[in-house]
């Protein structure tokens, strides 16, 4: 429910809860003041994780970048929602697509696709080796 004082939300972003949401500061803008291109796979990586450690129960490692694509830029201040869903396990990898939609103006109303990225992770131990994903019925 919204609060009594805060401002009815009318948005486009997808009716699911982000994985994160993060606004990007003038440190993290390129040489054209645009925001850098590495600083948004940094949390595109961290966004895809979360998921990919809930499903795996444990630790994963980032063993590929599979696609990624900036499709519109993101400007400082905007403020962006991170949706990541897994969409294959294997035996020892899960694979997990991540959108990123950015509210220009810290306006929801306002809101535009940025960024898709499909990423592979393995399930590691606690020596950093593959370990097999428990069957999802098990967790
Ligand atoms: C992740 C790591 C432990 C995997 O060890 P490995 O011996 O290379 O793994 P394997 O060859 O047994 O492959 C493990 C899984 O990854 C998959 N895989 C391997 N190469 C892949 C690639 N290029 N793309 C997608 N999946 C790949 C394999 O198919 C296998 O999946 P499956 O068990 O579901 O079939 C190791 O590669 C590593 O430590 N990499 C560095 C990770 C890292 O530092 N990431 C950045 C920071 S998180």
């Amino acid at each position: 429910m919204n609060p009594p004082n805060n401002p009815p939300i009318q948005t486009n972003l997808p009716a699911r809860m982000p994985q994160l949401r993060v606004m990007p500061m003038p440190t993290d803008a390129n040489i054209h003041g645009d925001v850098f291109g590495g600083w948004i796979m940094a949390q595109v990586d961290i966004a895809g994780a979360i998921p990919a450690t809930r499903r795996t129960n444990g630790r994963v490692a980032t063993i590929a970048v599979n696609s990624f694509l900036f499709k519109q830029p993101v400007f400082v201040g905007d403020l962006l929602s991170f949706y990541a869903d897994v969409v294959r396990v294997g035996r020892t990898s899960i694979t997990i697509y991540v959108e990123v939609y950015a509210e220009r103006n810290r306006l929801e109303a306002d809101t535009v696709k940025v960024t898709e990225a499909t990423l592979t992770y393995v399930a590691t131990d606690d020596n950093r080796k593959p370990r097999v994903i428990p069957d999802i019925a098990s967790l």
